[in-house]
């Protein structure tokens, strides 16, 4: 099955080579965010024909496309075959590798929430680096496309953690694409033009740090919320689908409101309401211990059990008692 993907991504690398298509479709295409086989294969026929493609050429193309992406019906035994293309990637963190069953999973979104200065922004400095990694190590051998909402992006940090993963300040940076999206329409078409970007850089990690911040700020009140959700809902489809399509891995940090309802121990919850908790696959709410002391913690995964893991922020980075 999955060399049947490599076959066809060999046969069909670029929309020039698909069939029943030409050069005004192919210009359609790429004028909608489809400039590679690979995101034209997780396309809707209604984004096609809403962009002026017939109909019939639409679902044509689709599926061709479709058989360079795993997206289809496929038998229980299959699917263990397909699943043996997901990787993981190596946080750097000992604890927070454990928790996550090894680490964090290509081709679904892995969403870190806390309050400000629990560590997001701070692990997702630390995993521009782990992705450059080589696979025996835990990382993904590929770059980042690093998405900033919040302006708290230092490239000085990043050079800061390489050496402790044995990569050399002067050449991590050159793993890194980065973008400052401005608002959150501009953080969507971001992410609906990445497509050759990640294909052309290798791009193994997609960060979108943080997520909600501008649609929290943009989308003021009650009025306004239904078409927040169906903003984010499209922002967040594409996210995924790039990852199924170019088999990266995909984080997004949110913030946290306080929850009315808390009695207990749930005082906070992440922002963003059913559809980022629906579309998130694994969530982790990070929260502040004494001193330097973070506390991770698994709050929805599709296999794994609920736990904690302690870790540290120290200039080295993101790293627990095991990693010493
Ligand atoms: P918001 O984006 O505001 O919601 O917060 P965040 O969760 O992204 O927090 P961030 O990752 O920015 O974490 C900030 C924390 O990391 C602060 O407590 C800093 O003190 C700590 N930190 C950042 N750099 C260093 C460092 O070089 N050494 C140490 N020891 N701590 C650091
Ligand atoms: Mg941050």
């Amino acid at each position: 099955m999955s060399e049947d993907i490599e076959n066809y991504k060999e046969k069909y690398k670029t929309l020039e080579d698909l069939p029943g298509i030409g050069p005004a479709t192919i210009n359609k295409l790429k004028e909608i965010g489809f400039k590679t086989v690979e995101s034209l294969g997780t396309a809707t026929l209604n984004e096609l024909v809403s962009a002026g493609i017939g109909k019939e050429v639409a679902e044509k193309v689709i599926e061709t496309a479709r058989k360079t992406v795993a997206i289809t019906f496929v038998r229980g035994d299959e699917l263990v075959e397909l699943r043996k293309n997901i990787r993981k990637l190596t946080t750097g963190c000992s604890s927070l590798d454990n928790l996550l069953g090894g680490g964090i999973e290509t081709q679904s979104l892995t969403e870190f929430y806390g309050e400000f200065g629990s560590g997001k922004s701070q692990l997702c400095h630390q995993l521009c680096v782990t992705v450059q990694l080589g696979e025996t190590q835990g990382g993904l051998n590929g770059s980042v496309l690093y998405i900033d909402t919040e302006s708290t992006f230092r490239p000085k940090r990043v050079q800061q953690i390489a050496p402790r993963f044995g990569i050399k300040p002067k050449d991590v940076l050159k793993g890194i694409v980065y973008a400052e999206a401005y608002t959150s329409n501009h953080q969507t078409v971001l992410l609906e033009n990445a497509d050759e970007v990640i294909r052309d850089n290798n791009i193994k990690l997609i960060i979108v740090d943080s997520v909600m911040s501008h649609f929290r700020s943009e989308y003021i009140g009650r009025e306004m919320l239904a078409n927040r959700q169906q903003q984010l809902n499209k922002h967040l489809h594409k996210l995924t689908r790039l990852g199924r399509a170019f088999n990266t891995s995909l984080v997004i940090t949110n913030q946290v409101m306080a929850t009315p309802d808390a009695f207990f121990s749930k005082a906070v919850a992440p922002v963003g309401g059913h559809i980022l908790g629906h579309m998130s696959h694994s969530r982790i709410f990070i929260r502040k211990g004494r001193n330097n002391m973070r506390i991770a913690k698994l709050t929805a995964s599709p296999s794994l059990p609920e736990g904690e893991a302690p870790m540290r922020i120290t200039e080295r980075g993101i790293e627990s008692d095991e990693d010493y």
